[in-house]
């Protein structure tokens, strides 16, 4: 397999969009978080906040590292005033990343393990962000 580089470089830049997005998501989410369990959801909501930071930052270097612009756009951002809603927004919209990164990752040839291991890694964050969402949405 040979990386093509334009089409992923159009792809890291959709992700780049969507870590923006997934960024002030969870910033304004813990914002505007109230009730009896904000304190810890508020907490967790920072915590998410800053993964989706480390994740444009190393997609931004993937980027200029093959050549391209890292975009500044910001993709579509859902917040909800009730926090169980909130919680899953953002288990759906984690689920699609996942989805997103896992055909990512499938089109990186194996003499690329630094663009591999970088979105590998952007995977595993996004899949640990599922399984903490998933238990914080359970009942
Ligand atoms: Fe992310
Ligand atoms: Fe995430």
């Amino acid at each position: 397999m040979v990386l093509d580089v334009k089409k992923i470089l159009s792809l890291l830049n959709e992700g780049l969009e969507m870590e923006h997005a997934s960024y002030i998501q969870y910033l304004t989410q813990a914002a505007i978080t109230k009730g009896p369990y904000a304190e810890g959801l508020i907490a967790r909501f920072k915590e998410i906040a800053s993964d989706e930071a480390q994740h444009a930052d190393i997609i931004r270097q993937r980027i200029v590292s093959l050549g391209g612009i890292p975009t500044t756009k910001v993709g579509e951002i859902q917040v909800h005033p009730n926090s169980l809603k909130a919680i899953q927004i953002n288990l759906k919209y984690e689920k699609e990343t996942v989805e997103f990164y896992r055909k990512l990752l499938n089109q990186i040839p194996a003499d690329k393990p630094i663009l591999y291991e970088a979105i590998e890694h952007i995977l595993q964050d996004s899949e640990e962000h599922v399984e903490e969402l998933e238990r914080l949405s359970a009942s």
